[in-house]
């Protein structure tokens, strides 16, 4: 009782008495829930973000110069990255490595109302987003580790219960992962024209997910970050569910970064577009940054360097890797990552406590970005990849233009192709292939596969 009162003192104090504004109409339940909602909200850190206003929009593109970056493809092996493969898959024997995947995003813009993890892709074996992930993580520990490799999943309220009992269902299907779904934070969506928490009904705070940036937190609030540690990983290796192209284990780049004894190191492709709709990654000065493509105008994203080289080349694939005491050092600080502000439409009450559907954005939701650690890291490394290789994101329905579920079939598709024949096997053209990782887990290893290079793929095909 005494918390509920300096809670509600807290809140009226700021400002934002409003969310009690219908509390005697509420029953003991909804009190504690609208209770538990506002002691979650980091209340202090909520009004220093009003207050200060969305301080990103401030970034001065004209200070950028272009982005530095390794290359690798995994159809061109060299003695470089050879050396690479072995310190990568030493260190994932090791139990040094650890996965952490963000999934708190819905399939709703693909017209699919579960976890997107959980949308089928798989161009022949009709395999989720989940699987074709996990699937190669699960081949690699299998033939490195001892111990079962942690994948940590973060999943928002929207996706963890489906998500768990997803797990649940496949049990026993990735016997050599450790994995671990844990639930990002919340934020309050903010009214626009006042910076008060909206309710979005009488006794509920209208709350949404705080951003795959929210990771840093989650992780501490949750206790895996120090699980972690304990369990002597050092490298977390960071993607996003809707790219199942992604090897989120590839020793070749663990080994990259650890040998540049890089804090955090990013995957980029070259741009098809200046104007495409992926992070742009650059230097401002010493430091690496990610301007997002919501916040960059045409002019500096076409600009050119005095060489005439686009200086916003490098496109954000949204996979990176971190040095874990990086990530702990900038979970002790709360405010290590900034907010995003995006302006939407929130249904809310009115004064009178009736429901709203606005027609125009009236709320403010807040956002962190997982890649607004990059400036922060001391050392960094980018590695450019091609999108062939690694980058086949699935974000729109059928029938759009890119990042489809078809784009990314055929992605998967060519992938297999190219595998196989660098591999020494023909592949017909009128053929499609796709490969499991119990059957190669990339080139090198499917190179090492007897008699592969006399073997003829003639028609569709799952191989496993
Ligand atoms: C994102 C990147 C963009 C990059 C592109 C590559 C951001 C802001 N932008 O764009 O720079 O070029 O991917 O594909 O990330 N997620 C959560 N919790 C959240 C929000 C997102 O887990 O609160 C997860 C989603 O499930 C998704 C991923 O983060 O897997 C990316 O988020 P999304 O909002 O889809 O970003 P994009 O606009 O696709």
């Amino acid at each position: 009782m005494a918390e509920e009162l300096e809670l509600r003192s807290a809140w009226e104090a700021a400002g934002q008495g409003q969310v009690f504004d219908f509390w005697n109409d509420l029953s003991s339940e909804q009190r504690a829930t609208l209770i538990q909602q506002c002691g979650d909200v980091n209340l202090a850190a909520l009004q220093e973000t009003w207050a200060s206003g969305p301080q990103l929009a401030t970034i001065d593109c004209r200070e950028a110069t272009r982005l530095e970056a390794e290359r690798f493809s995994p159809l061109e092996p060299s003695d470089k990255s050879s050396i690479w493969r072995k310190e990568g898959e030493q260190a994932i024997a090791d139990g040094r490595v650890g996965v952490v995947i963000v999934a708190g995003g819905q399939g709703t813009r693909l017209g699919f109302d579960k976890p997107k993890g959980l949308y089928p892709v798989g161009p022949l074996s009709n395999r989720t987003l989940f699987e074709c992930i996990l699937d190669r993580v699960e081949e690699r520990a299998r033939r490195l580790v001892a111990q079962p490799l942690v994948v940590l999943v973060m999943t928002s309220d929207a996706t963890h219960d489906e998500t768990v009992e997803y797990f649940q269902q496949q049990e026993g299907h990735w016997p050599n992962l450790d994995l671990r779904p844990f639930r990002q934070g919340t934020m309050p969506a903010l009214a626009a024209d006042s910076g008060r928490v909206l309710l979005e009904s009488r006794g509920r705070v209208a709350l949404s997910p705080d951003g795959h940036g929210g990771l840093v937190a989650a992780l501490r609030r949750t206790g895996e970050l120090e699980r972690l540690s304990e369990r002597g990983v050092e490298t977390l290796f960071y993607c996003q569910i809707d790219n199942p192209l992604v090897d989120a284990l590839c020793p070749e780049l663990i080994g990259a970064h650890l040998s540049a004894r890089s804090e955090m190191t990013t995957l980029v492709v070259r741009k098809n577009d200046p104007a495409e709709r992926v992070g742009n990654v650059a230097m401002f000065g010493s430091r690496m940054a990610i301007v997002e493509y919501s916040d960059i105008d045409q002019e500096n994203a076409r600009r050119l360097d005095e060489q005439g080289e686009l200086v916003f080349w490098a496109g954000n694939t949204g996979v990176h890797l971190f040095s874990l005491e990086f990530i702990a050092s900038a979970a002790k600080e709360s405010g290590t990552l900034p907010f995003h502000w995006a302006r939407k439409k929130v249904g809310t009450i009115d004064a009178a406590g009736d429901p709203v559907e606005p027609s125009e954005p009236n709320a403010i939701k807040l956002e962190r970005f997982i890649f607004d650690l990059m400036p922060h890291a001391a050392r960094t490394l980018a590695i450019e990849v091609r999108a062939a290789d690694y980058f086949a994101p699935v974000k729109n329905a059928e029938g759009a233009a890119s990042d489809t579920r078809a784009t990314c079939q055929a992605a998967m598709l060519e992938q297999g192709r190219q595998w196989l024949e660098a591999a020494g096997a023909s592949v017909a053209a009128r053929a499609r292939v796709e490969l499991a990782p119990s059957f190669g887990l990339d080139p090198v290893d499917l190179k090492s596969k007897p008699d592969l290079s006399e073997r003829a793929f003639e028609g569709d095909q799952f191989l496993t």
